[in-house]
């Protein structure tokens, strides 16, 4: 099975999306929404996992049906204890001493195959102990030495925590502004208008399901702009949008007010810690009502407008007409130049992913921004688990660019597979470096996922002895 959205594998399981999601939190597996996609391991491990538990779980009703009509003599043979390790085939036949051959030979006239030294569930094990008399005890596998490994990616980000110590080497960048906001108030009609393109009409039913980044140019300074997608179902996309970003932009309809996916939005602007703009959109609207919209910032968000004595910075505008868009543009450059936005200009070189996809033509790309230092084609980089040698940089207008300084929104291509839409983008010297890093990750996350595994096999024990 491939990887698979919260939901697909909540069918797969048989389970309720909610329950489902309170189990992977218990497990450690952070997902966002039921949209969030799993990883094809973890997919396969929980499969693994719960189809075990619900068959443990019938089996122990079965065995407890019979307890008492079995012989109580028998039970008295000492239990033989196994570990986890001991679950393949060739380990457990030495464990419970019976020839392996033996095992292989019996469940063959039983029409069942096994084959030697094959990994055993545990409900398998406990059928092949049944077929001999066999009690079994489960016990923890001891714990075996581990050399610790230090986690490659946070050794890079110090890197950069260590050179951003140094404000006089850092050097101004464009700011990164997130759009974000209720479903259909308007939020790619403003980024449409201010880059005069029509993106918001070609949108599958007018509706953003991804998040896309573009660079425009007002009175020669650059801002590049997110967009992000104000459907319920697309939280995650908002949270990472407000992460990349230095300033939010908080699109309010006129005739709408402060909507569910506004409180989201301003929450996770909030958590970001990134100032808030509001635009209040379709002024243009008979019915739009802009006082009403400033009241429900006040009572909704706690926003108090400058002009009520408060500090929030409110525009009304009609992104349709382009009304009061310049004045958009203006407070967005002011509150840009109050944060004295910053960067480190050469190298070293990191991004921030947007989003990840398998392109038909390019394979494995990530839209980034660039954060810090100028990203070339050429460059080997790593992302979480994956990594790859820059093969072209694509800019928000579809050129092909050599290099992408900080702030620029690129897509790069040349991973060598699908990076993880939350991972920080790093230039490294070499392949081998790039390889290195990223299998430490992946052993690391290994290492994660067999003691999530260790304790949820605990707990199936617990719950059958
Ligand atoms: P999602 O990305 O799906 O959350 O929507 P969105 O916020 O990007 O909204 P979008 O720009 O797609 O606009 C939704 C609808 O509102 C479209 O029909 C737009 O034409 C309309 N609209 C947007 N801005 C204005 C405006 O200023 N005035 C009027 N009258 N309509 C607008
Ligand atoms: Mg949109």
């Amino acid at each position: 099975m491939g990887r698979l959205r919260v939901y697909e594998l909540a069918k797969q399981l048989d389970m309720d999306t909610k329950e489902l999601m309170h189990e992977l939190e218990e497990l450690g597996i952070e997902v966002k929404s039921h949209m969030s996609f799993i990883d094809e391991e973890t997919v396969n491990i929980l499969l693994d996992i719960y189809k075990q538990t619900l068959d443990e779980e019938e089996e122990l009703v079965e065995a407890t049906k019979k307890e008492s009509t079995k012989e109580k003599a028998e039970a008295k043979k000492p239990p033989v204890h196994i570990t986890e390790e001991d679950l393949r085939l060739d380990k457990f036949a030495e464990k419970i001493k019976v020839p392996q051959n033996r095992i292989i030979q019996d469940f063959f006239m039983r029409g069942e195959v096994l084959k030697p030294g094959q990994p055993l569930s545990i409900s398998l094990a406990k059928k092949i102990a049944k077929l001999y008399d066999v009690r079994l005890t489960f016990e923890e596998a001891e714990p075996k030495e581990q050399v610790v490994i230090e986690n490659p990616l946070e050794e890079l980000k110090r890197k950069f925590e260590e050179l951003y110590k140094d404000k006089d080497k850092l050097v101004p960048r464009p700011p990164v502004v997130t759009v974000m906001g209720h479903v259909d108030h308007g939020k790619t009609t403003l980024l449409d208008y201010i880059r005069k393109t029509r993106i918001a009409e070609k949108e599958e039913g007018g509706i953003t399901q991804s998040i896309g980044a573009y660079q425009v140019e007002v009175d020669g300074k650059k801002i590049t702009f997110i967009d992000t997608p104000g459907h319920e179902v697309f939280t995650e996309m908002r949270a990472r949008g407000a992460q990349a970003t230095d300033i939010v932009v908080l699109v309010v309809a006129a005739d709408d007010g402060v909507m569910p996916q506004t409180i989201e939005a301003y929450n996770h602007a909030k958590s970001a810690n990134v100032p808030i703009i509001v635009a209040i959109n379709k002024i243009d609207k008979p019915n739009a009502n802009v006082e009403l919209t400033k009241q429900d910032l006040v009572t909704k968000l706690n926003l108090i407008p400058e002009e009520w004595g408060g500090d929030t910075i409110v525009v009304p505008i009609s992104a349709r007409n382009g009304t009061n868009v310049d004045t958009l543009l203006e407070m967005i450059l002011l509150v840009a130049e109050m944060q004295d936005i910053r960067c480190i200009p050469d190298e070293p070189v990191r991004a921030v992913t947007i989003e990840t996809k398998l392109d038909k033509g390019y394979g494995p790309v990530a839209n980034a921004i660039v954060k810090d230092g100028v990203l070339k084609v050429g460059d080997y980089v790593v992302a979480g688990k994956s990594y790859g040698k820059v093969k072209a940089l694509i800019d928000d207008k579809g050129r092909r660019i050599k290099e992408a300084t900080p702030s620029t929104p690129v897509m790069i291509v040349g991973f060598e597979e699908l990076p993880d839409p939350h991972s920080i983008i790093y230039v490294v010297e070499s392949k081998e470096k790039a390889v290195e890093i990223v299998e430490k990750v992946k052993e690391l996350e290994a290492r994660e996922l067999r003691k999530k595994r260790q304790i949820k096999l605990e707990e199936i024990l617990k719950k059958m002895q």
